[in-house]
């Protein structure tokens, strides 16, 4: 991984004095309720790892138990081997025996209005049917399986059918372009691809199965395309090779038994940015995965039977994964999911949502809350939001602010907020305050949970003392722990284990405080965070450089008021000056190539870019320049010091 972002121990200046204690209510009837009970559960878990996680597997419903708890060393442990298991089941099968078999486990909502809830038994019933139809076209244990979905209930019902015969999903969010699922499909050898004609996004429509067309032409992989009919939009049906959902549907059994699955089963790949350009598949497999989620979301949102739990979160991404699918179904949850816009048909959409469904647990992004703000208080508001008891945050660092507002006009003083750190490598939440117990400090996400040893160390490796930046790394293997880049285990050894040795470490910068709060400090790998979202400078770079008028391009970072990270890109091209039209189209460009979430906020000309002597741009200095600061690098080994002048000269 490239690091040339670290400095030997990085400079923390937030510091934040206040804390929140939880409230007695909340705490007195929290699954974790005493500082004890959790000092227990967290040494007994770094001490005796199998111990607990065996305990703690009896919150599962195994086909086979398992023989040995924890085999091997980081980073090639593996769990609960010779246990025989399946997630499908977990999350759906095992509530149709009591009351839940009546429950919502999904109350959907589409951007329109429409609405649609299935309880645990129709929920059952789909998931089966599905499962028969991917058998029927073909699909075998093992087999990857692309879903580019808006946010309707198929999307949960696929994963859920793949999971349940062991084929492998691999969930391209919505809003990457026909390029990224190319790539995607073809890193995975995919089968087959589970889409829609389109969803709705702000009263409009995002085609999709346009897109999957064009990636077909790329990737070979792939058989047969499911197609669900959502908008009703203009598609072209290839015969023999694209299906309508309703209709695959209609001539299918209800009855699908669950394969039961060894332990270490894939149960899914998940595409990340990481610091070089091609995307990362992010491997896990079942039983620790689904071991973390479930225990995760009991712990850290201390869900009850009779919560209404709403992540607001794109199942295309890790947290829709953990957080909206395996780990809430899996604890017999009623889980509200929503397809579209917070601001469609206006700025009060949640907020109406929150009241309508009675909403208790309520988990989004920093990246929202800011834009929440921005839209004013009137919107909350205007909405009945006492039925809440508890909100999380994930994604990137909460500022104070916006923590604070969060606490103020949403939770009205009266629910904790889980500042939870995680990320799809990690496939749970790590560090979390828990409601009954810890009292928070906005922009603090507290403490591990148990099970997880992290520690904050200098680029040597070695253990940091409170307050000292340093790289966050983690000491022991969990559970739910990724376990290899999709067809690349050496890229996988050399990207999360080889700066620290004998650690995990993915990318972040961190402190902790007197108290053994952590506070987490960005990125300090090349890696951008998009409203919540990784995104790799490199991929940027390509893209920009795959344009025929580009020589050159550097893509770094700037703060952003709504986005966190906004991007700026600095163009060298190959002859001639760059205008407002060529702008535009390398803006166009980029987002064609990966994605509207990839839409540069900057397009900067230089007539070339600041390098070092020995060639290296210097990334640190246009971060400076991108976000509008005096530089306080050293230039002393820029190649041609009026490089820089010219570049702040195009400042808009
Ligand atoms: C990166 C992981 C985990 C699901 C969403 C993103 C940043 C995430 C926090 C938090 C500070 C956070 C980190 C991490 N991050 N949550 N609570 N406080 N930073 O998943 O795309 O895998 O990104 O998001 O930088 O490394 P992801």
């Amino acid at each position: 991984m490239s690091q040339s972002g670290i400095q030997k121990s990085i400079e923390s200046v937030l510091r934040e004095t206040r804390t929140f204690a939880p409230p007695a209510t909340f705490s007195a009837t929290a699954h974790i309720n005493s500082e004890q009970q959790y000092e227990a559960m967290w040494n007994r878990a770094k001490d005796d790892p199998s111990g607990f996680w065996a305990d703690m597997a009896s919150n599962l419903d195994w086909f086979r138990r398992w023989d040995t708890v924890m085999q091997g060393h980081m980073p090639d442990t593996k769990w609960f081997v010779g246990g025989k298991i399946n997630a499908c089941y977990n999350c759906v099968d095992r509530h149709l025996d009591g009351p839940n078999r009546n429950k919502a486990a999904i109350i959907w909502e589409g951007e329109p209005g429409d609405t649609r809830v299935l309880r645990y038994q129709d929920l059952h019933r789909e998931v089966c049917k599905f499962a028969n139809v991917l058998k029927k076209l073909g699909v075998q244990t093992g087999d990857r399986v692309t879903i580019y979905m808006p946010m309707v209930p198929e999307l949960a019902i696929a994963m859920l059918a793949c999971a349940r015969i062991g084929a492998v999903h691999s969930i391209i969010f919505g809003g990457f372009s026909a390029d990224a699922v190319a790539d995607r499909n073809n890193d995975a050898q995919a089968k087959v691809i589970v889409t829609a004609d389109g969803g709705w996004r702000r009263g409009k429509e995002v085609p999709l199965k346009v897109a999957v067309d064009a990636s077909l032409d790329k990737s070979a992989s792939v058989e047969k395309v499911v197609v669900v009919r959502r908008t009703g939009g203009d598609v072209d049906m290839i015969p023999d090779r694209d299906f309508w959902w309703h209709e695959l549907m209609e001539d299918v059994s209800a009855d699908c038994d669950a394969v039961p699955l060894d332990s270490e089963h894939p149960l899914f790949i998940l595409y990340t940015s990481g610091s070089t350009g091609k995307p990362k598949g992010v491997m896990h497999t079942t039983a620790g995965y689904l071991l973390g989620t479930t225990m995760t979301t009991r712990w850290v949102f201390d869900l009850k039977e009779d919560d209404t739990y709403w992540c607001t979160a794109d199942i295309g991404w890790v947290t829709g994964h953990s957080y909206i699918c395996y780990g809430p179904l899996s604890n017999g949850a009623s889980v509200v999911m929503y397809e579209g816009a917070p601001n469609w048909p206006d700025e009060g959409r949640f907020w109406e949502m929150i009241e309508k469904y009675r909403v208790s647990i309520f988990y989004t992004a920093p990246t929202a809350i800011r834009a929440f703000i921005k839209w004013g208080n009137h919107w909350p508001e205007k909405h009945d939001l006492s039925s809440l008891r508890l909100l999380g945050s994930v994604g990137e660092p909460i500022n104070p602010e916006a923590w604070m507002w969060y606490h103020k006009i949403i939770g009205q003083e009266r629910c904790p907020i889980v500042d939870t750190w995680w990320q799809t490598e990690t496939g749970a939440i790590m560090i979390s305050p828990l409601p009954g117990i810890t009292a928070t400090k906005p922009g603090s996400c507290a403490r591990p949970l148990p099970g997880v040893v992290p520690d904050i160390v200098s680029r040597e490796g070695q253990s940091l003392g409170p307050n000292e930046g340093g790289l966050l790394v983690m000491r022991q293997p969990w559970p739910s722990m990724l376990r290899t880049l999709y067809g690349d285990h050496d890229r996988f050894r050399k990207t999360y284990f080889s700066d620290v040795p004998g650690c995990y470490f993915a990318g972040d910068g961190a402190r902790h405080d007197e108290d053994g709060y952590i506070w987490v400090m960005g990125r300090v790998d090349d890696v951008l965070n998009v409203s919540g979202h990784r995104l790799s400078t490199m991929e940027v770079e390509s893209a920009l450089v795959s344009h025929p008028k580009v020589a050159e391009a550097a893509v770094v970072g700037f703060p952003h008021e709504i986005k966190g990270e906004g991007i700026c890109c600095f163009v060298s091209l190959k002859s001639g000056d760059g205008d407002d039209a060529l702008k535009k189209e390398l803006i166009g460009h980029v987002r064609n190539s990966i994605g509207a979430l990839a839409t540069p906020d900057q397009i900067r000309f230089a007539p070339s870019l600041p390098k070092t002597r020995s060639g290296k741009i210097m990334r640190r200095l246009l971060r400076d320049v991108a976000a509008g600061r005096e530089s306080t690098q050293d230039t002393t080994t820029l190649e041609d010091l009026s490089v820089l002048a010219k570049l702040r000269a195009d400042e808009e």
